[in-house]
């Protein structure tokens, strides 16, 4: 059973690692940071479709999505600090002029995803409204 779960667990990580970011991004550093986002989204979908009843509950499966999440918006303000564009490329320019807000909002994503209760449907249920706030408090401030 435990080594069910890790099994699963890697291939969570595999899937995780295959998002992608959309189609014609042309620079590598965009495209990372493009690809991250996808990785915060596929997480947040997983347990966001259990709090909705799109899919069954599954604490091992929850867990492994939190963990994914969490280390994902770990990772933002790496991602984010070259200044660089793309012509697809959505992120704002005040991204650069205000750092230390935007590294703030990860935080905020981070700290969101970390206190997530796994263990229970209620628990992810009632997690995933300030994971869904802290997106958009980032977005609509620095995403076209
Ligand atoms: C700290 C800020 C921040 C937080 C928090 C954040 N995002 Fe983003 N996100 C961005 C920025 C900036 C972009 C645009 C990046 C670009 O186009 O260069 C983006 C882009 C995206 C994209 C499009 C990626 C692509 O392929 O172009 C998705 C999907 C996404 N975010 C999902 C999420 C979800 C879901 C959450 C919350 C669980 C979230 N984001 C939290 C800043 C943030």
């Amino acid at each position: 059973m435990k080594l069910q779960a890790k099994i699963f667990g890697l291939g969570l990580v595999l899937v995780a690692g295959m998002a992608v970011a959309k189609d014609g991004v042309t620079n590598p550093v965009v495209k990372e940071r493009m690809d991250l986002m996808q990785v915060v989204r596929v997480n947040t979908g997983t347990l966001g479709d259990m709090a909705a009843g799109k899919a069954p509950f599954d604490a091992a499966r929850a867990a492994e999505a939190q963990a994914a999440l969490v280390a994902a918006a770990a990772d933002i303000p790496a991602k984010f600090e070259p200044e660089e564009t793309d012509p697809v490329s959505e992120a704002r320019p005040e991204i650069w002029m205000m750092f230390d807000e935007f590294t703030a909002k990860a935080k905020s994503l981070e700290e969101a995803a970390a206190a997530v209760d796994t263990a229970s449907l209620d628990g992810v249920k009632a997690g995933m409204g300030p994971v869904g706030a802290s997106c958009k408090a980032c977005h609509s401030d620095y995403r076209m």
